[in-house]
């Protein structure tokens, strides 16, 4: 099985100070922890002090969003390439905020992806279903629809570096999780689209994680599911000790 990925989205919270004191306090309370991938996503304008502090520890950064540019006259985009250079080796592509409120598409997505696999940057790729589109029992074929359009012309060979995180919308920020068998279910239903659309070589390293109010209560019942290989953390990502909790997730 694949390493699990636990990576925390601070979102647009923190301040530089802010940041510098939970990573601190993240990386003492993690000490010792082994066998799981640690990544944090604090907002670009930390990313450089974070990169230094973190130094010598094994948690790794992640952007929150990225151009598809290289350079060039897009005021206020960043580019993989900037990206790398502070340090980052993840980068979260096509948030359900970015779709809802920058109007993202999966052509946008798919060029987000497509360059910083280029760069070398991982991406975590996120898709998910609104309640309204679960009500009307639309939710895997939406889902298949946002990961083959986020995923189009990858290399079987870039798979082993991307990361898929599903996130129902509905359970993002409200409380409500998933059912662990709930998204087990979409878990399933995208690792058999993966296998479609690649091949059992190229995307048996590929993670699929869960998101959406992931807490310290819920992690041991989500990371329970065979095909659950992390996730993605909002808001208990924002407490050192709650954060650290969730890494330490009971191995069952
Ligand atoms: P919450 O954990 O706050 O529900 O956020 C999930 C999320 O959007 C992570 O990207």
């Amino acid at each position: 099985m694949a390493t699990p990925l636990i990576a925390g989205n601070w979102k647009m919270h923190m301040t530089i100070n802010q940041a510098a004191s939970l990573v601190l306090k993240i990386r003492d309370a993690i000490k010792g922890v082994h066998d799981v991938e640690v990544v944090v996503a604090p907002p670009f304008t930390a990313l450089h002090h974070i990169n230094y502090l973190l130094a010598e520890t094994p948690i790794q950064l992640c952007g929150q969003d990225v151009f598809w540019e290289k350079n060039g006259a897009y005021t206020g985009e960043l580019s993989p390439e900037m990206l790398k250079d502070v340090g980052c080796h993840y980068v979260i592509i096509g948030h359900s905020e970015r779709r809802q409120h920058f109007h993202e598409t999966d052509e946008n997505v798919n060029k987000k992806l497509l360059a910083s696999l280029k760069e070398g940057l991982k991406p975590i790729l996120c898709v998910g279903e609104s309640l309204e589109q679960r009500e009307s029992g639309k939710a895997i074929s939406i889902i298949r629809k946002q990961v083959a359009e986020g995923l189009k012309n990858v290399s079987h060979g870039h798979m082993k570096d991307v990361v898929v995180a599903y996130e129902p919308i509905w359970a993002i920020g409200t409380g409500k999780t998933a059912k662990p068998e709930q998204a087990e279910d979409i878990h399933n239903g995208i690792r058999e689209l993966l296998y479609d659309m690649f091949n059992l070589e190229a995307v048996k390293e590929t993670r699929l994680i869960y998101g959406g109010s992931v807490k310290a209560n819920n992690i041991d019942d989500i990371m329970a599911q065979p095909n659950i290989d992390g996730v993605l953390v909002g808001g208990a990502s924002l407490s050192a000790e709650e954060f650290a909790r969730i890494v330490r997730f009971e191995k069952t």
